[in-house]
């Protein structure tokens, strides 16, 4: 008996459905990636660590690098490249004014976390900064992130930053 190799996935992606055959090992990462395409989806540890590759898969935040493609069938999966709709999502209009992103790398996973945690607003600091944990910022852009999610979570709002001011310094 030869052990399954491959499956066919049927998953609904930003509104749209795909079907396709996968490695039964496929990542989900790596299929929005590399089979559909969608590369906002960032990968930068593959361990669970960073958050780069934070998706929302039936509404729920998950690690995209920790799926399995083919526990996604019948699912339905939101990327980065979902998240507007016409115009930026508040996430995104809220880490632009806030200054929340500098490389950009990490930023579509912290999208995805804060479009998770403004569906929970209000919440407080500490709350904030525990949702924000699981999302690791090499650029160390933290202080914007955290305005960013307090902009839009509910907590006392935070005056944005300007960056000709921060240049000055
Ligand atoms: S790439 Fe998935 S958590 Fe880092
Ligand atoms: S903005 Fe560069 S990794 Fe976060």
């Amino acid at each position: 008996m030869s052990a399954i190799s491959e499956a066919s996935v049927t998953v609904e992606v930003n509104g749209r459905r795909y079907r396709r055959q996968v490695p039964v090992r496929r990542l989900l990462s790596d299929f929005l990636r590399h089979d559909l395409g969608l590369t906002g989806t960032h990968v930068g540890c593959e361990h669970g660590v960073c958050g780069a590759c934070n998706v929302r898969v039936d509404g729920e935040l998950v690690r995209a690098c920790l799926m399995l493609a083919v526990q996604a069938d019948g699912r339905r999966v939101q990327t980065i490249e979902g998240l507007a709709d016409g115009e930026l999502h508040p996430v995104q209009r809220a880490l632009l004014e806030h200054y929340g992103l500098q490389c950009g790398f990490c930023t579509p996973g912290v999208a995805m976390t804060l479009s998770s945690i403004t569906e929970r607003a209000p919440l407080d600091d500490e709350q904030i900064s525990e949702e924000l944990s699981g999302n690791l910022c090499r650029c160390t852009g933290y202080a914007g992130i955290l305005a960013a999610a307090r902009a839009v979570a509910g907590a006392a709002p935070t005056p944005p930053i300007d960056p000709g001011e921060d240049a000055q310094r």
